[in-house]
């Protein structure tokens, strides 16, 4: 999607706002698979409801994305433009055991960050990657950690109201790898929560956290992490390695030698690859199990 309209592009700067013309998605997701569209950034969020009144009002439908970590998105020229929060500086600021925190902040670092200064609580969550942003939509957790019970304030632009509202963490429901937040909200900043503990306790947490998932995991290879959600009780990973399927693939789309709930791009897979891989897994381990197991990651469909 192309934004053609000359009183549009010139709009945009008011707006905090600084086009990208014809951006390949390959270059912003973890997966390095995506079409090509405009991209715009947002310098300052506080237009935010006017920009996408100005984009409603035009007929141009649009994305938002986080860290990019978690998302497949289509091939070819895609059908939105995408929407993406520009990092500031300073992104994490301190104050006793509370963090402000832009949600464009990179999630790991912001641990490190707030470990430095002998807050913890968040070991588990330091080899998620993605923003804080992402990790806030989701609910991301690892090693027995999630960030929902950590969080006392998020600003949100909410999609139903086209405003950005400040919600307690209480009014926000937070479940496994689910919240109660819209698909089109856009997270803003998060204000946390965190336990005091000394550097060197957290720092052993990280280190802890860190080996397992380098045992486990294909860190170093193109993925949007875990595939499916676990089923109640179940290990989505594990049926589909006793399936046989590791490194089964669909073009270069393949499942991880490493973890079998995670899926590779291994060379120059397309999103239809991608997709022809999760179906054909789903329907195995339908079939072999009576599971129906649920994408974790966010497909951007039509
Ligand atoms: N397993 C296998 N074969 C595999 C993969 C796993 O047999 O190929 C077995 C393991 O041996 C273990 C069980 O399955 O007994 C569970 O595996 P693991 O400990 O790796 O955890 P997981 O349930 O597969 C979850 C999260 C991960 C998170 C880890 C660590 C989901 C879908 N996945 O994985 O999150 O990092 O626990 O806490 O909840 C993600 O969300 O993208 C993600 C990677």
């Amino acid at each position: 999607m192309r934004i053609s309209d000359p009183k549009i592009v010139a709009a945009l700067p008011d707006l905090g706002v600084e086009l990208r013309p014809g951006v390949s998605m390959t270059e912003h997701t973890s997966l390095g698979i995506g079409g090509t569209t405009d991209l715009l950034r947002i310098v300052r969020h506080a237009h935010l409801p006017e920009l996408i009144d100005l984009l409603g009002a035009a007929g141009i439908p649009h994305r938002f994305l986080g860290g990019g970590t978690n998302v497949l998105i289509p091939d070819g020229e895609l059908p939105w433009v995408v929407l993406q929060l520009v990092r500031p500086q300073p992104d994490v600021r301190l104050e006793g055991n509370f963090a402000l925190v832009d949600a464009a902040a990179d999630l790991g670092r912001m641990v490190t960050y707030c470990a430095k200064n002998n807050l913890g609580g968040m070991e588990g969550l330091i080899g998620v990657p993605g923003t804080v942003g992402g990790a806030l939509r989701m609910n991301a957790g690892a090693y027995g950690t999630q960030i929902g019970p950590l969080v006392r304030e998020v600003e949100v632009h909410r999609a139903a109201t086209r405003r950005i509202e400040t919600l307690r963490g209480s009014q926000i429901n937070f479940e496994y790898r689910h919240t109660s937040f819209a698909p089109d909200d856009i997270m803003l900043t998060v204000q946390l929560e965190l336990p005091s503990k000394p550097f060197r306790e957290i720092l052993e947490g990280i280190r802890i956290c860190n080996e397992k998932r380098r045992a486990s995991q294909p860190l170093n290879q193109k993925s949007a992490g875990c595939i499916f959600k676990n089923p109640p009780g179940g290990s989505a990973g594990r049926m589909i390695d006793q399936l046989g399927l590791k490194g089964h693939h669909v073009g270069d789309a393949r499942v991880s030698d490493r973890h079998a709930n995670f899926f590779i791009n291994a060379g120059h897979a397309s999103a239809a690859d991608m997709l022809s891989l999760i179906a054909e897994v789903r329907e195995r381990v339908r079939r072999a199990y009576g599971v129906d197991l649920e994408e974790e990651v966010i497909v951007w469909k039509g």
